[in-house]
């Protein structure tokens, strides 16, 4: 596996610190001995977490990217229905069938796990309360590439098992097939020498984490997740600003969210680069019309404005809007 050594492992820095030298920055980085006096790290296996969490129930599904496309019948596999199973009843169905697409992902934690950790001061904020959720799933399986539409930063702590990721800047948009939140590159399809190819290209960054561990994954870097092992996480997604917060509730998710997005991670260095941008999406903000076409257009104007015309392109959503048209209007 090409994992080059350019993702560090810390300890949790100050809270100033950790905004400064990684968050303002996007810079990912492993935190090593996340929720280190918590009763959550004496559950580093499967089977404590079965001991401790064996009857807490969630929802049970594909992975986002096939689930749309099972739906959507351009799949080779069919659809499979939601289901809800205890982690206990999961745990045993993998055992039946391991190499089921079914998983959990982005679920809310049940009342028991939240109360097994404390959140640390570095991810709390005025503006906007920290989320957390729940991941499990079997070796094997997989999320697509994308970055995340909630305009928060992530810490992805391993409880059991390892996850191996794949890291990709922003500026890198144009080189991913960018569609909405989504790459159109199927890396779990790809062979070796393919995926080396491919990082180079995108200038990627593999990371594995293993449990005790949490990665930040920094607002809008897009990322490609495997289950090395059968393992679970858990997220804690953290740290909107008022700019950030506004994208979110006010523009359509487009892929052009990932580009302004990156732009505006440092209010301060924002104001510096671009005088009065901040004021201006306010402005924006409430006084275009809520026509989402015209939202969208306005989004995408920013990131030209912010990127410049020629990395703002993308052929392959090009492709798409034309076939979602009425014959007319093309
Ligand atoms: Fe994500």
């Amino acid at each position: 596996m090409n994992e080059k050594p350019t993702v560090e492992r810390i300890q949790l820095p100050a809270k100033n610190d950790f905004f400064t030298d990684y968050l303002a920055l996007a810079r990912p980085v492993v935190v090593q001995d996340f929720f280190s006096d918590d009763p959550i790290r004496d559950i580093q296996t499967s089977e404590q977490a079965l001991e401790a969490w064996g009857d807490e129930k969630f929802r049970i599904r594909p992975e986002y990217v096939e689930r749309f496309m099972s739906n959507r019948g351009v799949s080779e596999l069919p659809p499979e229905p939601i289901q809800h199973l205890s982690l206990s009843e999961y745990l045993d169905f993998t055992k039946s069938q391991p190499d089921t697409r079914l998983l959990c992902t982005e679920e809310p934690l049940t009342e028991i796990v939240r109360k097994s950790f404390r959140l640390p001061e570095q991810v709390e904020s005025l503006i906007d309360p920290p989320i957390t959720q729940m991941f499990f799933g079997n070796r094997g399986n997989h999320a697509h590439l994308h970055f995340d539409g909630d305009c928060r930063h992530g810490l992805l702590y391993q409880v059991y098992g390892r996850k191996r990721i794949l890291l990709v800047s922003p500026k890198m948009q144009s080189r991913m097939m960018p569609l909405g939140l989504v790459s159109g590159w199927f890396i779990n399809r790809l062979s070796q020498s393919e995926r080396t190819a491919l990082t180079d290209f995108l200038e990627g960054t593999w990371v594995t984490i293993n449990p005790g561990e949490a990665l930040l994954i920094p607002a809008f870097t897009s990322h490609f997740i495997e289950y090395v092992d059968d393992a679970m996480s858990i997220s804690v997604d953290f740290g909107r600003n008022p700019m950030t917060r506004r994208l979110h509730d006010e523009f359509p998710h487009t892929r052009h969210l990932q580009l302004v997005g990156s732009h505006l991670l440092d209010a301060e260095h924002t104001e510096r680069l671009h005088p009065g941008f901040e004021k201006e999406l306010e402005t924006l903000c409430y006084s275009l019309p809520r026509d989402p076409e015209v939202r969208r257009e306005a989004l995408r104007r920013m990131a030209a404005r912010l990127h410049g015309e020629t990395t703002e392109s993308s052929r392959l959503e090009e492709l798409f809007l034309a076939s979602q048209r009425p014959p007319e209007s093309q």
